[in-house]
């Protein structure tokens, strides 16, 4: 059986999330893929924290370096989050021509087309399907079944905190601050709650989505960004009153004329006939409009340990696959 050597940046909730899922799909690897995923490596700030069982604790290490470079490791999963230090370690490992899974947002928002050069550059894949919408298979989507069709629309729920607020505040008629109180407690908002309930979280996930169809930064024309900060209790009583809800809502409309994009991202209200209005608590939605295929919407859980575990581990799958490590039995 083939194996992969994998190493892992990052040991938290979705680092575990992943050793898990391993785990848990160890004989279907082996069995409808003929692959080992084999982790050789896991990099932690902290080796004796207490860890969950899936853990193996002698692959723990502390120095991303290693990890990036050992020549065991073919493809480096990176769940640590944060921009710096997550560009240089990935960076380095597409350098050492590792591929890289990654489910950082804010990194390929801020670096990918850099990324993706170096990736290029060095016979390396990175591949980062989890950054947007955790385990929607929107970046694969966009990637693989547009072929005919022009895009002409992404249009979209893509942060599961706004609108799991914004659903507490619609159901209970809860003001902003108790229902972000409610997302805190259950730990659906980032470290920094204001990533997510300033627009910023959603922001970068449609950047990541505009970078993977190829449109040019210079070609992106942009609106202040908007969260959801400023919608009041009034303003969704209002809403309701018309039988419609509002939801934090990110497009990108292409003008084929001059072939330049608008975005925006901010509070909308929707009606009941968009598909966006049914799109409740932490889930997300995005709506792709292509010429000749309509509208096309994805949805699901954006966010969450398993859903993105998913999100991670299919694209390793189709690293292994290009790498021609796993041969479907
Ligand atoms: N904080 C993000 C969200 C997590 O609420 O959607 C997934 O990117």
């Amino acid at each position: 059986m083939a194996k992969l050597g994998i190493g892992l940046l990052g040991c938290g909730v979705v680092g575990t999330g992943i050793l898990r899922v391993i785990d848990e799909k160890r004989a279907l690897l082996a069995n409808e893929h003929g692959l080992a995923l084999d982790v050789r490596g896991i990099v932690v700030r902290d080796v004796h924290r207490t860890r969950d069982a899936v853990v193996d604790l002698d692959k723990l290490r502390t120095d991303w370096l290693s990890v990036c470079t050992d020549d065991e490791i073919d493809v480096v999963i990176e769940v640590m989050g944060g921009i710096d230090t997550a560009r240089d370690a990935v960076l380095t490992a597409l350098r050492n021509g590792k591929s890289v899974v990654t489910a950082n947002k804010e990194m390929m928002a801020k670096h990918g087309q850099e990324i993706r050069q170096v990736a290029r550059d060095h016979g390396a894949y990175i591949r980062f399907e989890a950054s947007v919408l955790a385990g929607i298979p929107v970046v694969h989507t966009l990637e693989t079944y547009f072929q005919l069709s022009e895009i002409l629309r992404l249009r979209g729920i893509m942060n599961g905190t706004s609108n799991y607020i914004l659903t507490r505040m619609h159901n209970e008629d809860l003001a902003f601050a108790d229902a972000l109180a409610f997302a805190q407690a259950l730990g659906y908002a980032e470290a920094d709650p204001a990533m997510d309930v300033d627009g910023v979280d959603a922001w970068c996930k449609l950047q990541i989505l505009l970078d993977c169809i190829g449109v040019p930064q210079g070609a992106r024309v942009g609106t202040d960004i908007e969260g959801i900060r400023g919608v009041s209790k009034a303003s969704i009583a209002a809403a309701k009153r018309q039988h419609q809800k509002v939801k934090h809502v990110v497009c990108a409309e292409w003008d084929p004329q001059s072939g330049f994009v608008t975005w925006n991202v901010g509070p909308q209200v929707v009606s009941p006939e968009d598909p966006l209005y049914a799109i409740d608590d932490v889930q997300n939605a995005i709506c792709i409009d292509g010429d000749v295929s309509g509208t096309i919407t994805l949805s699901g859980p954006g966010a969450g340990a398993l859903p993105t575990a998913s999100g991670i581990l299919e694209d390793v799958l189709k690293i292994a696959r290009k790498l021609q490590v796993s041969v479907p039995v």
